[in-house]
Protein backbone atom coordinates (compact mmCIF):
# COMPACT_ATOMS: atom_id res chain seq x y z
CA UNK A 1 0.00 0.00 0.00
CA UNK A 2 1.87 3.44 -0.93
CA UNK A 3 1.40 6.45 1.10
CA UNK A 4 0.18 3.88 4.04
CA UNK A 5 1.34 6.38 6.07
CA UNK A 6 -1.22 8.70 5.41
CA UNK A 7 -3.70 6.02 5.76
CA UNK A 8 -6.09 5.43 9.35
CA UNK A 9 -6.45 2.12 10.87
CA UNK A 10 -10.21 1.90 11.54
CA UNK A 11 -10.71 -1.77 12.96
CA UNK A 12 -10.66 -5.21 11.53
CA UNK A 13 -12.86 -6.84 8.96
CA UNK A 14 -14.25 -9.12 11.54
CA UNK A 15 -15.17 -6.12 13.88
CA UNK A 16 -17.98 -5.63 11.00
CA UNK A 17 -21.09 -7.76 9.86
CA UNK A 18 -23.62 -6.66 7.29
CA UNK A 19 -26.06 -6.09 10.35
CA UNK A 20 -23.59 -4.30 12.93
CA UNK A 21 -21.69 -1.36 11.60
CA UNK A 22 -18.67 -0.69 13.58
CA UNK A 23 -18.16 2.46 15.30
CA UNK A 24 -14.59 3.44 14.78
CA UNK A 25 -12.82 6.87 16.06
CA UNK A 26 -10.80 9.50 13.72
CA UNK A 27 -9.53 12.18 15.94
CA UNK A 28 -12.35 12.97 18.15
CA UNK A 29 -15.05 12.58 15.16
CA UNK A 30 -17.39 9.00 15.13
CA UNK A 31 -17.28 6.94 12.37
CA UNK A 32 -19.99 4.24 11.08
CA UNK A 33 -17.67 1.08 9.36
CA UNK A 34 -20.69 -0.83 7.22
CA UNK A 35 -19.87 -4.12 5.26
CA UNK A 36 -22.25 -4.69 2.35
CA UNK A 37 -21.67 -7.85 0.58
CA UNK A 38 -18.15 -8.01 0.62
CA UNK A 39 -17.45 -4.39 0.65
CA UNK A 40 -16.88 -1.78 3.55
CA UNK A 41 -17.97 2.05 3.51
CA UNK A 42 -17.17 4.46 6.31
CA UNK A 43 -19.02 7.46 6.58
CA UNK A 44 -19.53 9.89 10.28
CA UNK A 45 -21.13 8.54 12.56
CA UNK A 46 -23.57 11.17 13.74
CA UNK A 47 -26.99 12.00 11.95
CA UNK A 48 -26.87 15.45 10.36
CA UNK A 49 -30.66 15.73 11.50
CA UNK A 50 -29.48 15.56 15.02
CA UNK A 51 -27.81 13.29 17.92
CA UNK A 52 -28.95 9.73 15.97
CA UNK A 53 -25.48 7.61 16.09
CA UNK A 54 -26.13 5.55 12.08
CA UNK A 55 -23.72 2.39 13.94
CA UNK A 56 -27.24 1.91 16.86
CA UNK A 57 -29.27 2.47 13.09
CA UNK A 58 -30.89 -0.45 10.90
CA UNK A 59 -29.25 -1.69 8.07
CA UNK A 60 -31.49 -2.13 5.29
CA UNK A 61 -29.97 -2.76 1.62
CA UNK A 62 -27.51 0.22 0.68
CA UNK A 63 -29.50 2.14 3.45
CA UNK A 64 -29.18 3.26 7.06
CA UNK A 65 -32.22 4.32 8.84
CA UNK A 66 -31.41 7.03 11.85
CA UNK A 67 -33.03 5.43 15.49
CA UNK A 68 -33.84 8.56 16.26
CA UNK A 69 -36.62 10.09 13.77
CA UNK A 70 -35.97 7.41 10.92
CA UNK A 71 -34.52 9.34 8.40
CA UNK A 72 -32.00 7.30 5.84
CA UNK A 73 -29.31 7.59 4.50
CA UNK A 74 -27.56 5.74 1.48
CA UNK A 75 -23.91 4.19 2.75
CA UNK A 76 -22.36 4.44 -0.20
CA UNK A 77 -22.93 7.63 -1.17
CA UNK A 78 -23.88 9.74 2.35
CA UNK A 79 -26.55 10.92 0.11
CA UNK A 80 -30.12 11.60 2.40
CA UNK A 81 -32.44 9.42 1.10
CA UNK A 82 -35.76 10.23 3.44
CA UNK A 83 -37.20 12.44 5.52
CA UNK A 84 -36.42 14.64 8.09
CA UNK A 85 -32.63 13.91 6.85
CA UNK A 86 -31.76 16.42 4.15
CA UNK A 87 -28.01 16.68 4.61
CA UNK A 88 -25.68 14.62 3.27
CA UNK A 89 -22.83 12.49 5.58
CA UNK A 90 -19.29 12.91 5.12
CA UNK A 91 -18.01 9.72 3.42
CA UNK A 92 -13.99 8.20 2.86
CA UNK A 93 -12.71 5.97 0.34
CA UNK A 94 -11.73 2.71 2.16
CA UNK A 95 -8.64 0.40 1.85
CA UNK A 96 -8.47 -3.30 3.14
CA UNK A 97 -5.28 -4.65 3.71
CA UNK A 98 -4.38 -7.68 5.84
CA UNK A 99 -7.85 -8.06 7.39
CA UNK A 100 -7.86 -4.88 8.26
CA UNK A 101 -9.80 -1.46 7.07
CA UNK A 102 -8.29 1.60 6.60
CA UNK A 103 -9.21 5.63 5.10
CA UNK A 104 -7.66 7.81 3.32
CA UNK A 105 -8.48 10.70 5.50
CA UNK A 106 -7.53 13.05 2.38
CA UNK A 107 -10.92 11.27 0.79
CA UNK A 108 -13.49 12.90 2.71
CA UNK A 109 -16.09 14.30 0.62
CA UNK A 110 -19.93 14.90 0.68
CA UNK A 111 -22.54 14.09 -2.03
CA UNK A 112 -24.31 17.68 -2.96
CA UNK A 113 -27.57 17.73 -1.05
S1 LIG B 1 -31.36 12.54 14.44
FE1 LIG B 1 -31.27 11.20 12.72
S2 LIG B 1 -33.22 11.42 11.77
FE2 LIG B 1 -33.23 12.89 13.38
Amino acid sequence: MSGAANYIELCAVGDVTQDTPYKANMDGTDLAVFQLDDQYYVTEDLCTHGPGSLCEGYVDGDEVECPFHQGKFNIKTGVATSAPCTDPLTVWTVIVQNGKIFIDPASARKATP
